[in-house]
C-alpha cells in the first residue's frame, strides 16, 4: 500500500470476536447461541447509531449491556447468566491469526492503532487479556468526541494525532459499513471479508478486500 504511513484497526469484529462471549456458554444457550450472538451485536450496533442521531449519548459499555438485556429477553436467554456474557464480553478473543500478523507488521515502519466505539479501558483491558500490549502506539477511543462511528469526527482523530493525509492511512474494518464510511472519509480502505459477505451500496467499494488479516502482509 504506497504511501502509507499508519495501519489503523477497528477492534470489535475485526480484531476481537464479538460472537466468542455467547459461543463459550453455548452449552447453556444450545443451538441459538448464534443468533442470539448476531442480534445482540446488530442491536448494540443500532444502539449507538441511534443515541448519536438522538444526541443522548451513552458509552460502549451501557449500551452492550442495554442491547444485551433486549436481546436476553428476545431469545428466552435465562436471566442468571446475564454477568457471565458480560465478563466474557471484557475478555473477548481475538481471530486467530491477529497477534502473529501485528507482531510481523510491529517490525515495519508504520504507526499501529486502534480507532474503535469502545471504551478506553474496556480497549486497554482486551488488549491486555489477549496479551496484544506494546503493539499499538495508539488506542483511540470514540469517547474522545462523544459520537459513534460513521460520524466523521471519528476519523478525524488519528488524522489530527499523527498529522498524516487521510489516504496515509490504512483503515481496517470488517464492518462493511465502517469501510463504507471510512472510504467515503477519505481513508485507504480495508474489508476484512471472513465469511465471504457482501459489500454495501454507500457510494463506496472497498480499495482492497482480504479474508482474514494474513493476507494484509501481502499489500503491507
Ligand atoms: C468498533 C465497532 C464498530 O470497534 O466494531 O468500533
Amino acid at each position: 500500500m504506497k504511501n502509507v504511513k499508519a495501519i489503523i484497526f477497528d477492534a470489535y469484529g475485526t480484531l476481537f470476536d464479538v460472537n466468542s462471549a455467547a459461543e463459550k456458554c453455548k452449552s447453556k444457550i444450545g443451538d441459538k447461541w448464534e443468533s442470539f450472538a448476531n442480534y445482540w451485536r446488530t442491536t448494540q450496533l443500532e444502539y449507538t447509531w441511534l443515541r448519536s442521531l438522538m444526541n443522548r449519548h451513552k458509552d460502549f459499555w451501557a449500551i452492550t449491556e442495554d442491547s444485551l438485556d433486549k436481546s436476553m429477553k428476545v431469545f428466552k436467554i435465562d436471566p442468571s447468566m446475564r454477568n457471565e456474557l458480560l465478563d466474557l464480553y471484557k475478555i473477548l478473543s481475538t481471530f486467530p491469526e491477529v497477534k502473529e500478523v501485528l507482531q510481523n507488521l510491529k517490525k515495519k515502519d508504520y504507526k499501529l492503532a486502534i480507532l474503535s466505539n469502545g471504551t478506553p479501558s474496556l480497549l486497554n483491558e482486551l488488549v491486555k487479556s489477549n496479551n496484544l500490549d506494546n503493539i499499538f502506539n495508539d488506542i483511540f477511543s470514540i469517547e474522545e468526541v462523544k459520537v459513534y462511528k460513521p460520524n466523521s469526527k471519528v476519523y478525524d482523530i488519528p488524522i489530527k494525532k499523527y498529522q498524516i493525509k487521510k489516504n496515509e492511512v490504512a483503515y481496517l474494518s470488517a464492518n462493511t459499513w465502517d469501510v463504507s464510511a471510512g472510504g467515503n472519509y477519505g481513508f485507504n480502505t480495508v474489508w476484512v471479508n471472513r465469511s465471504n459477505n457482501i459489500f454495501d451500496n454507500l457510494d463506496y467499494k472497498p480499495k482492497n478486500e482480504v479474508k482474514n488479516l494474513k493476507q494484509l502482509l501481502d499489500i503491507a
